[in-house]
């Protein structure tokens, strides 16, 4: 019996894979200290658990539209508005099961196989598998050494069969902000080359200072036009378990996807919409404001412990992830070698930048309390010193 190619070309995802092999660890009685999730460490707003009880025990829990209910519909597309400063209308918001979902499902309805996807590296670990999924090509493009974008490298990767621009701001694992400037020359990039641009703006809550989060709907009604938002309630309302999300764009791709979705999973949970809908209505929950100031003051003790460890540490904006260049430090093994030998010597959990498409950086979750994130910084520090500096590396990293 054998797999589909698809199946088989199709890698687990590191990220998983590395807090599977963290968890084991502490199963095994080990003190590990696993700065490789990527979910927020607080619990969902009370008034998201109240809603979410109160519709279990109404017993009504059935299936709903596959685009999900009106009444979130219509939430989510007043909250992308309010945002973002455009108007949405229910028809134009597709829920799903969660932002991966979303962003699936836009992928699916927008690439045909051989049409190609350009990720901006250091890109989020599903991106390239996503693409890969839909029969696309996706066409990895470096950025700046301080993980900002490069336009010219940006167009320099555009072809005929060049299809979409995946953006993905606050970014994954970076933490860098797009300025609106920035968002806005590639979102014109977009137009005249006549390109769908796919915004993951997950984190779009969880900037933490300057200028806030910049979406490209907000800049005109052409680039509105081609720009496919992706967002959900995992990062911005601490709802990883829940698995909700959604897709807002043009009414024909939403209905695409509302239509493969009808057939590939049904209607998003009900008890989960309930939930989302409570996070969305009546103001912002008190919680989530709480949670952003605690990422900011993580966020600040992180990145100077890091800078004070001697690693160029990019300076993150958002998110809640730091991404130090740790290439002074590796073997043959590249940052793979690095974690793994960091995770079994000393008990830290950190992801290699392989899983982004960069093998000169890792990337650190500050979704912890800061008395770990401390003790974190303390493992990383005794590591370091048992590792000097190598020389080859370090004129490698020179070139
Ligand atoms: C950039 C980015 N996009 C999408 C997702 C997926 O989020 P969800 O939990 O809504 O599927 C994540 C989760 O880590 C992410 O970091």
């Amino acid at each position: 019996m054998s797999l589909s190619k698809r199946a088989q070309s199709i890698s687990l995802s590191v990220t998983l894979a590395l807090d599977a092999r963290a968890k084991a660890l502490v199963d095994a009685g080990r003190d590990v200290i696993n700065m490789s999730v990527g979910e927020p460490d607080f619990p969902a707003p009370q008034a998201v658990q109240d809603a979410a009880c109160a519709k279990v025990r109404s017993g009504d829990v059935k299936y709903t539209p596959a685009a999900g209910t009106r009444a979130l519909r219509k939430a989510v597309a007043d909250h992308v508005g309010a945002v973002r400063g455009v108007k949405y209308a229910p028809e134009e918001v597709c829920i799903c099961h969660s932002t991966k979902h979303a962003l699936s499902g836009a992928v699916l309805t927008l690439v045909d196989p051989g049409d190609e996807v350009l990720l901006l590296l250091p890109a989020w670990v599903s991106y390239v598998e996503i693409v890969r999924i839909a029969g696309g090509v996706p066409v990895e493009v470096p950025s700046r050494t301080d993980c900002g974008p490069d336009f010219a490298a940006i167009e320099r990767a555009i072809t005929p069969k060049t299809k979409c621009v995946l953006l993905n701001s606050p970014s994954n694992p970076t933490g860098y902000v797009w300025t609106k400037e920035e968002v806005r020359q590639l979102s014109e990039l977009c137009e005249r080359r006549g390109l769908w641009l796919l915004s993951d703006e997950i984190y779009q809550r969880l900037v933490y200072e300057g200028e806030s989060f910049a979406s490209p709907v907000s800049l005109s009604p052409a680039i509105r036009a081609r720009t496919v938002i992706l967002d959900g309630a995992s990062k911005s309302y601490a709802m990883t378990g829940y698995r909700i999300g959604f897709a807002a764009g043009p009414r024909e791709v939403i209905s695409g996807i509302e239509r493969l979705h009808s057939h590939l999973t049904g209607a998003p949970n009900a008890v989960s919409q309930e939930g989302y809908l409570a996070a969305l209505t009546n103001g912002e929950p008190p919680e989530v404001a709480k949670m952003a100031a605690e990422f900011d003051a993580r966020r600040r003790v992180l990145v100077d412990a890091l800078r004070e460890l001697g690693l160029q540490t990019p300076w993150p904006r958002g998110a809640f992830y730091a991404f130090p260049d740790v290439r002074a430090y590796l073997d043959e093994r590249g940052t793979r070698g690095f974690c793994e030998d960091l995770l079994e010597k000393h008990n830290l959990a950190l992801v290699p930048g392989t899983a982004f498409g960069v093998d000169t950086h890792v990337r650190l979750s500050y979704a912890l309390a800061l008395p770990k994130i401390q003790g974190a910084m303390a493992r990383l520090g005794d590591f370091l010193r048992q590792h000097p500096r190598r020389a080859h590396a370090l004129a490698a990293a020179r070139s």
